[in-house]
């Protein structure tokens, strides 16, 4: 790495703030300065103070006061000054409050599960270092100056015309550059949707109330929840959500390539029927795209958003398929809301990091997003047959479904088992989450059997279940993590 830029700071030393004020004249007034900078961690340990002249300089005092005030800050501990490394913060000057800052991590926490199986992570050892490097420094070599100026709050063209030319492609999304906002992933496009703004404190875009599905996320409903909207449960049943049923709501949140998270895709008479109800009644489908590149047994279920582009805003982002460290989403919104989404964007500390962006662009761009959702397909596909077999093997009587499609599955348990099989698993180190914790309050308490690729389905509806992501755990411990889910399990 070229570290030519480290060895001019340590030339120059550090930049220092110091406010010179108190009683007792120049030179007690800078110890306490620079005592004070020291202990409360602004100056940290091994951080080169400026040499002498320098700061005299900047502070309008002799070079002896600086020199006196440093030499009694090596006498107390504080600094250490050496022969040709100049002065420096000691390594033992630890500023007492951040140090009690830092919070003491409880055992537990500290271990973290021995297996987690919770939905939602994908496989964080796979991230493509070495190709998004690549993309990274490309992006910042390319770069025109303009870039490091203040942004576009849509976002960098780049990006927006490479997502255009990609989800047309591999999702079937019809759109164009202008249409498209970049956010930091699916939460943050909700809350540009129905965060209140302007005097009357109404919402940008969308106003309650909204129909979700009957199991989705609880964050994204805690979000809406914050932001005054009102979700309505919508029931599911082997086909969907049962859009028959939308009555006021003037929206519907759906996630339709992949129900969240039973596993299903809604039924080509249901997305339909949805759209011909946004037609009709003025209303709008948000489309939570959320992993959609990943399905095992066809082709991939294309977008909602194809069937007519003014009715529906797709939302997607990067957080399955590269990583939700990134904090990269995207938002195609039918013509009439750009202008209000942006509006509601406004603030620069919403927007996403230009450098990533234009590193995703990048990415796409040459195609090393399809590269690496390709490879992560057949590794995830390879972790589902694992997890069907040893269910097959050891636990005959548990039914899988949702295995079509993503990241995780649903195992269907036997009526009233569900919390005793959570305990269990939280008792033997293994981190999942049961059915229930995914259900909107208002909601009835089952879903369909058989929903999504079901695996031995039997028919009629599934009060429990444990929701299980086979993404996280890293390969070598994946046979052990399946050893431990089957331990856990209600017998037969
Ligand atoms: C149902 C669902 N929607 C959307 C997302 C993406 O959320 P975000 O883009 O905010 O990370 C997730 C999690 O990755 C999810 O589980």
């Amino acid at each position: 790495m070229d570290d030519s830029w480290v060895n001019e700071a340590e030339r120059i030393g550090a930049d220092l703030h110091l406010e010179l004020s108190g009683p007792g004249g120049r030179r007690a007034a800078l110890i306490r300065a620079l005592r004070e900078a020291v202990r409360s961690g602004r100056l940290t340990p091994g951080t080169r103070l400026p040499p002498y002249r320098s700061l005299a300089a900047d502070l309008g005092v002799a070079r002896n006061t600086v020199a006196d005030a440093y030499a009694e800050l090596v006498a107390e501990g504080w600094l250490t000054a050496r022969q040709g490394s100049g002065t420096r913060v000691a390594d033992r000057a630890e500023p007492l409050e951040a140090a009690a800052r830092v919070p003491k991590k409880s055992p537990a926490h500290a271990r973290g599960p021995r297996y987690d199986l919770r939905q939602g992570v994908p496989d964080a050892s796979a991230f493509p270092r070495a190709e998004w490097l690549a993309s990274y420094r490309r992006a910042l070599q390319q770069a025109p100056n303009e870039v490091f100026g203040p942004g576009d709050p849509a976002g960098r063209r780049e990006l927006r015309e490479a997502l255009t030319e990609y989800l047309a492609r591999a999702r079937g999304v019809r759109t164009a550059p202008e249409r498209i906002v970049i956010c930091s992933g699916f939460a943050h496009a909700l809350r540009l949707l129905f965060q209140p703004s302007g005097p009357g404190g109404g919402s940008a875009v969308l106003r309650g109330p909204l129909a979700v599905e009957s199991y989705g996320l609880g964050f994204h409903r805690d979000l809406l929840t914050a932001a005054g909207v009102r979700t309505v449960p919508l029931p599911l049943d082997e086909d969907g959500a049962r859009v028959d049923l939308l009555a006021r709501e003037r929206a519907v949140l759906l996630t339709p390539a992949h129900q969240f998270p039973t596993g299903g895709p809604l039924h080509p008479a249901r997305r339909a029927a949805v759209v011909d109800w946004a037609r009709a009644r003025g209303g709008l489908i948000l489309e939570d795209d959320y992993d959609g590149e990943f399905r095992y047994d066809r082709k991939p279920v294309g977008a909602v958003q194809s069937l007519d582009p003014e009715r529906v805003v797709y939302l997607g982002s990067v957080s399955k398929s590269l990583s939700p460290a990134l904090r990269l989403g995207w938002m195609v919104l039918p013509e009439r809301y750009v202008d209000g989404v942006l509006a509601a964007k406004g603030e620069r500390e919403a927007w996403a990091s230009v450098l990533d962006q234009l590193s995703l662009a990048d990415f796409v761009a040459r195609g090393a997003y399809d590269r690496h959702v390709r490879r992560m397909r057949q590794r995830y596909r390879s972790r589902r047959d694992r997890l069907v077999a040893a269910l097959a093997e050891r636990a005959p009587h548990v039914g899988v479904t949702g295995v079509a499609a993503g990241l995780h599955a649903v195992l269907r348990l036997p009526p009233g088992t569900e919390r005793s099989a959570v305990k269990a698993a939280t008792w033997q180190g293994i981190a999942l989450d049961g059915l229930a914790e995914f259900r909107h309050p208002e909601a009835p308490t089952a879903v369909p059997d058989g929903l999504g690729g079901s695996v031995r389905a039997g028919g009629g509806l599934v009060t429990d279940g444990l929701v299980v992501g086979y993404a996280t755990p890293s390969e070598h411990a994946y046979a052990a993590a399946l050893e431990a889910l089957c331990g856990v399990l209600p017998p037969a």
